[in-house]
C-alpha cells in the first residue's frame, strides 16, 4: 500500500545572539515531549511559504514577511502511516515576541547546543547545517 504524504512547512528562527527558537511538541500531541523547530501542516491550496507564515503567527504570535524567510534545506521521513515531506527556512527578522500560544514550551538555543534536545527524526539533520551556517558564540 502506498504511504499518504504528509507536507510540513517548517522554520529556524535565529534571534541576534545566534540562537534558535526551538518548540516542544506538547503531551496528546503525536511525538509529545521532542523539541522540533516550529511549523506545521500545508492547508489545501496554500503554499509552503503562507502555511508557515500562518503557523508562526498561530503558534508564535509572531509576524514574518515572505521574503525574510530563505529556503534551507528538504527534510524527509518515512514514518510507519505516512511519509513527512518538511520544506525548511531560516529567518533572521520577524515582528513580535515569540511565545508559546498555544501551551507549548518554547526554547531558544545555541545550534551547539541543540543536540541536547530530542527532535523528531526529519529534524535533526538541521542541526550540522546551523552549526556550519551560524558564527559560533
Ligand atoms: O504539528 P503537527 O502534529 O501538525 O505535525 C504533523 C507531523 O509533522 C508530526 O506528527 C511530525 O511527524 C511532523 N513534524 C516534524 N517536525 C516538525 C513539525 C512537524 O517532524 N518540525
Amino acid at each position: 500500500m502506498t504511504k499518504r504524504l504528509l507536507l510540513v512547512a517548517a522554520c529556524a528562527l535565529v534571534d541576534a545572539d545566534g540562537r534558535v527558537l526551538i518548540s516542544q511538541r506538547p503531551e496528546g500531541k503525536a511525538l509529545a515531549g521532542l523539541w522540533e523547530f516550529p511549523g506545521g501542516k500545508l492547508e489545501p491550496g496554500e503554499r509552503p511559504e503562507e502555511t508557515l507564515i500562518r503557523e508562526l503567527h498561530e503558534e508564535l504570535g509572531i509576524e514574518v514577511k515572505e521574503e525574510c524567510l530563505a529556503p534551507l534545506t528538504f527534510a524527509s521521513h518515512g514514518y510507519e502511516d505516512f511519509t513527512l515531506l518538511m520544506p525548511l527556512w531560516i529567518c533572521r527578522r520577524w515582528k513580535g515576541t515569540p511565545h508559546g500560544r498555544e501551551g507549548q514550551a518554547v526554547k531558544w538555543v545555541l545550534p551547539k547546543k541543540l543536540r541536547d534536545y530530542p527532535m523528531p527524526p526529519a529534524d535533526e539533520p538541521l542541526i550540522p547545517m546551523l552549526i556550519d551556517m551560524i558564527p559560533a558564540r
